[in-house]
């Protein structure tokens, strides 16, 4: 999104949030239905389709290697699969804007292609890290090269790749999925250790697409070479949205707020589990699996009293996109939370905890910013005030949420890049009650 459109919002203090929502379709699982769906043989249809302009990056990305795609509705995409070997070169450079599962997830499927791929994005995508991709591709015998480190990132093509026992050094869904996507083009059995257990929507849906992997405690293991077998994805609403509801009833319900039809994911949900121990009321009521092997529920969640806790680091990679707006949730408890072992959150879109601390800090929150992670002084009334989400959608998101604990309207700038995520954000927002104006 051009810096150029700048948008901004102005939330006022509301007290009655409540209702039945749904929220648009899971990101990540959108993004791998496309790319899987992309490399597989035959039709792969996609119902719930993310229709945001991080997913819609990935869609013209296939589409300008050659993969034939159509979207008979908005959240409805046809993907005709130009199998393992039928994709073709793109005759630009691939822009895959703010979205980094996009461009980190794309190396791995790129680096076992036979023609050259050059990858960019947006100036916040720019900065982002792109070695810890690179690496373990590169082992395997990847021709890669990042711009000191960041994109763009130059593929060559025609490498033989050989498969790699690759013992993650940090906890990254987005690495592991990367090498995972390469292990398809390689030679031999491929195996990938994670520090510790992060979303697992690439191996889940790997199986759906016919592809076999084995997990053994922390690894899991693929043999190379096999095909993908075009399949129906249905794509549950994405639990990250789902968040800012789920904090937002937390913090403000006048009787109760429900999502209908979210992912819910052990590998997703660290929040609620969070929230619970600061004493949320928060239930789940099953509604089955989708056809991709996701779990899905609806989500109530009422009114609570929230009390500050120690974050368990191990629930962190369970809940790493929901910082932003548990931090919300920790400035409404009582008491202090602190937050440890989080330093991945410094390479987010943003560097989410000095943006985030910054914008508490202008509501009146007192916080402390520790090099992996913030400590929160919570249960204080928010005063009003300019908060500058510095472009990051998820803080953007959050801020408008904090103004149900403020006593004055709550402004944040730069919140154009919601539409990554979460387009038709304002509406569904004011719908659940929140008095948002964009
Ligand atoms: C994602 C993995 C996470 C997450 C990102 C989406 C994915 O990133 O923050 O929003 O779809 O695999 P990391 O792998 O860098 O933790």
């Amino acid at each position: 999104m051009s810096s150029s459109l700048k948008r901004r919002y102005r939330a006022l203090p509301s007290r009655a949030v409540r209702g039945e929502l749904s929220v648009p379709g899971d990101k990540s699982i959108s993004h791998r239905a496309l790319m899987l769906g992309g490399i597989a043989q035959g039709l792969t249809e996609i119902s719930g389709f993310l229709a945001s302009e991080d997913c819609l990056a990935t869609l013209a990305a296939l589409k300008a290697m050659g993969v034939r795609i159509e979207r008979p509705q908005e959240t409805q995409v046809r993907v005709y699969g130009a199998g393992r070997r039928g994709l073709s070169a793109s005759s630009a450079p691939l822009d895959l804007g703010n979205a980094g599962t996009a461009i980190r997830l794309l190396m791995g499927l790129l680096c076992g292609q036979r023609f050259d791929s050059t990858m960019i994005g947006d100036a916040s995508l720019m900065r982002r890290p792109m070695e810890r991709v690179a690496r373990p591709l590169r082992d395997m015998g990847a021709r890669i090269e990042t711009t000191d480190g960041r994109p763009p990132v130059r593929i060559q093509g025609g490498a033989c790749l050989v498969a790699t026992d690759y013992v993650m050094p940090m906890a990254s869904a987005q690495v592991k999925s990367a090498v995972l996507l390469a292990g398809l083009y390689a030679t031999g059995t491929i195996r990938v250790t994670e520090p510790a257990p992060t979303r697992d929507h690439t191996e889940r849906m790997l199986r759906d697409f016919g592809v076999a992997l084995s997990q053994q405690g922390s690894s899991v293991q693929m043999a190379g070479g096999q095909p993908l077998r075009g399949c129906q994805v249905q794509v549950p609403g994405d639990f990250s949205s789902a968040a800012f509801f789920i904090v937002a009833g937390c913090l403000g319900a006048s009787d109760s707020l429900t999502l209908r039809g979210v992912g819910v994911n052990p590998t997703r949900t660290g929040l609620l589990d969070m929230l619970r121990l600061m004493g949320a009321k928060i239930e789940l009521r099953a509604v089955g699996s989708s056809a991709t092997a996701e779990p899905v529920a609806d989500i109530t969640v009422r009114r609570s009293s929230l009390r500050g806790i120690r974050v368990p680091e191990a629930l962190v990679p369970l809940a790493i996109d929901e910082f932003p707006i548990f931090f919300i949730a920790a400035a409404a408890a009582s008491g202090e939370t602190l937050v440890t072992g989080a330093g991945e959150l410094r390479v987010k879109e943003t560097d989410r905890l000095a943006v985030m601390a910054a914008g508490l800090a202008t509501l009146g929150v007192r916080c402390e910013l520790l090099p992996d992670g913030i400590r929160i002084q919570g249960g204080m009334p928010l005063r009003g005030g300019y908060v500058n989400s510095d472009g990051d959608h998820r803080i953007a998101m959050s801020f408008a949420v904090a103004s149900l604990l403020s006593a004055g309207a709550v402004e944040i700038d730069d919140v154009a890049n919601v539409a990554t995520s979460f387009p038709g954000f304002p509406t569904l927002a004011r719908a659940a009650g929140l008095s948002l104006e964009d």
